[in-house]
This record gives C-alpha cells, sequence and structure tokens, in this order.
C-alpha cells in the first residue's frame, strides 16, 4: 500500500517566481508534531486565495503546502494528548498553511493543541462548511455578546455580505434573533441573502457614506469583513454604545476616522484575530457552533465543492469577487 498522499504545494521563494503545483508526498516530507490526521476536507478562505495566487504575502516559508482550514480523522496521535486513531478532528488557522505544511493535502501533522475534536452535532464536512470562516463569525458573536450588543437595540450591518465570513455571520446573527441588514456588492445573489436571514440587503456600489465626524446614525451595530472606507462610514453611523466587529480587509486595511464616534456616542470597534484565537479557548467555540450557535443554512452556504486541482481557478474567481457563500475541498475528489 502507498503512502504517498497528493498535496498543492506552492512556491514563493523570489520576488515573481510564485508557483503552484499539485504534488505527492511522502509523509517524511510532513513537519514536527504530535497529531497526524487523515484530511478528509478543508476550504477556501480569502486568505488561502491570497497565497496560491501570489497576492499577499501570507506564506512565511516555502515551499509550503497551502491551506489554513483542515478536518478529518487522526492517523495516530501522541499518548498524552487525549486524541486517538480514527477521531473525527479539525484545525484552523495557527499557522497551518502559512508556517506549517496545510490542509490542502491528503495527510497534516501538527501540534496537539492545534487539534480541536470535531463536537458531536457537527460532521466532517459541516466543519468545514464552517472552517475558519464558521469560527470568525463565531468569534464575532462572542465578541457582540460580551460587550452588551442586546438584539433589541436594532439593526446589525453586515458587510461583504456575500462571502465566507459575511453570509455565515448573516445567518448566525439572525439565528440569534439580531436584526441583519446585508451590504453587498452582489446583486444577483441579494434574494439569497434574504433566503440566510436578512430581513434588507444594501448595494455597497452608490453608498452615499458622507464624510462628517458623525453621520445619522443607522446601525446599533455592525460586522465588518471590507475594511477601508466602509469602516470609516461604520464608526460614523454606528448609533450610542454600538459594537462594529472588524474582521477583514477585502475592499482596504487604512481606516479614516475620528475620535468623535468612540468618545461621544460610546461606541466601540472590536478586533477579531482568529488565528491565534488561544488554542485552549477553541473547544468551547466549537462547542457552541454545533449546539446553540448553530449556523441553520450550511447547505446553503456551501455553494461550490472541488478537489485540490479546483484550487487555484477557485482562488483567481474569489479574488476577482466571483464567488459567494463557502467553496469546499473534498480531498476525496
Ligand atoms: N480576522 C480574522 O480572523 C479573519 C478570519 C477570516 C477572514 N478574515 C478576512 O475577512 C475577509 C473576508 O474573508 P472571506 O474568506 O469571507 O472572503 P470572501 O469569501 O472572498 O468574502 C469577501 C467579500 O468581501 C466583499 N468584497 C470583496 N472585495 C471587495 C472590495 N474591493 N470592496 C468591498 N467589498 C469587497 C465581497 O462581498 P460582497 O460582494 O457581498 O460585498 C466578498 O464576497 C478577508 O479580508 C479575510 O482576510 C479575517
Amino acid at each position: 500500500m502507498t503512502s504517498t498522499f497528493p498535496a498543492l504545494l506552492i512556491r514563493d521563494e523570489v520576488l515573481g517566481s510564485h508557483r503552484v503545483s499539485l504534488t505527492d508526498m511522502e509523509p517524511s516530507e510532513l513537519m514536527d508534531g504530535e497529531v497526524e490526521v487523515a484530511v478528509r476536507y478543508s476550504s477556501l478562505n480569502y486568505k488561502d486565495a491570497l497565497g496560491i495566487t501570489g497576492s499577499g504575502r501570507v506564506l512565511r516559508r516555502s515551499p509550503l503546502v497551502g491551506g489554513i482550514d483542515a478536518a478529518g480523522e487522526v492517523l495516530s496521535a501522541a499518548e498524552d494528548s487525549g486524541l486517538k486513531a480514527g477521531d473525527p478532528v479539525l484545525v484552523t488557522g495557527c499557522g497551518l498553511g502559512e508556517i506549517h505544511h496545510g490542509g490542502f493535502a491528503g495527510r497534516i501533522r501538527v501540534p496537539a493543541d492545534w487539534v480541536v475534536p470535531v463536537p458531536k452535532g457537527l460532521d466532517l464536512r459541516q466543519s468545514m462548511i464552517l472552517g475558519t470562516a464558521g469560527f470568525t463569525a463565531a468569534l464575532a458573536l462572542q465578541r457582540l455578546r460580551a460587550n452588551d450588543q442586546d438584539p433589541g437595540m436594532g439593526p446589525i450591518l453586515v458587510t461583504g455580505a456575500s462571502g465566507g465570513v459575511g453570509s455565515l455571520a448573516v445567518s448566525l446573527l439572525a439565528a440569534q434573533g439580531y436584526e441583519v441588514v446585508a451590504l453587498s456588492g452582489k446583486t444577483r445573489q441579494h434574494d439569497w441573502l434574504k433566503s440566510l436571514g436578512a430581513v434588507k440587503v444594501m448595494d455597497r456600489r452608490g453608498l452615499s457614506q458622507g464624510w462628517r465626524p458623525l453621520e445619522t446614525a443607522r446601525w446599533a451595530g455592525a460586522v465588518d469583513t471590507v475594511g477601508g472606507e466602509i469602516l470609516g462610514w461604520l464608526t460614523r453611523t454606528v448609533d450610542e454604545w454600538g459594537n462594529i466587529v472588524t474582521i477583514g480587509l477585502a475592499g482596504g486595511a487604512e481606516l479614516r476616522t475620528t475620535v468623535m464616534p468612540f468618545i461621544l456616542r460610546g461606541v466601540s470597534l472590536l478586533g477579531v484575530s482568529s488565528s491565534n484565537y488561544p488554542t485552549e479557548r477553541r473547544a468551547a467555540v466549537w462547542a457552541h457552533l454545533a449546539t446553540d450557535w448553530a449556523i441553520p443554512h450550511l447547505d446553503d452556504i456551501v455553494t461550490e465543492e472541488i478537489g485540490l486541482e479546483g484550487l487555484e481557478s477557485a482562488s483567481k474567481r474569489m479574488l476577482a469577487g466571483d464567488v459567494h457563500g463557502r467553496i469546499l475541498v473534498d480531498l476525496q475528489r
């Protein structure tokens, strides 16, 4: 029986030399770790698309197997890891696909503290429809709740709503009783966003932003995956004591605002950084995603299922804004 496995290897050694190849790897080529997992599913995130296309500096070593998410069954584990062969597990972030060979491969070998047992209530496939995007949406909800964002305060605007994090956040927040307004650049997906729970969908193009330090308050809070001008506008339009969770930079990394929203309206800007979220607190978030924070529309949110060979073209489409929802990577395709 052969022990080689397929992997998507990214080489980014010299500026301009970016190259992606499908290759067969041996287990001996994997990096150190106490747990080896036969990967069944992964997913495509914005960060993966940047790494695969070479559009952003995501990889911190080269060559490297890409993929910041993985789910599968344990093949072997150190005795003191609490895991055993056959256990369904997942890994998101922690350096997977950035400094450590990642989930776009038939196998990973990782430190034991990166590994989260897939909680009862989720299967491997569902865990990767969620992946980093779903974990991040859950962290956004956790931050809103911890900072007293009550559904009764009024509408929450979700930006980049048709994206992976955005669509999962729409569904999650709506299921938790928030009135969700979606902001999206994809007019064709407005009905789909409503089917996920948005009460209203706004077109991001032609948005009238206004530049006064405080504009008319429109939102009780926001979950922002876009950054840039949109995030600046959110600081000016979120109501008193509302929270803005900042997650992404699909529209830019700059933030132009003043202190006025924070000192006159009591607005809070809350960060989420899923990849370095403390490992000892991860299982509790996943347990929520399997139970009281279960996202009801997972089968509608997964819009494509691809194999490793489909990753390069899907990455290009993702960065061009031509995909919506989540792209699941099936290692057995
Ligand atoms: N902080 C964290 O822990 C964390 C975790 C996961 C992801 N992220 C970040 O969150 C963002 C979204 O990630 P994702 O995986 O959900 O990506 P995605 O599926 O590609 O979604 C991004 C969405 O942003 C909108 N968008 C794209 N380009 C834009 C532009 N130029 N201006 C305004 N809106 C634009 C689009 O939605 P519409 O067409 O509907 O507007 C797009 O679907 C990325 O920046 C990613 O790096 C951060």
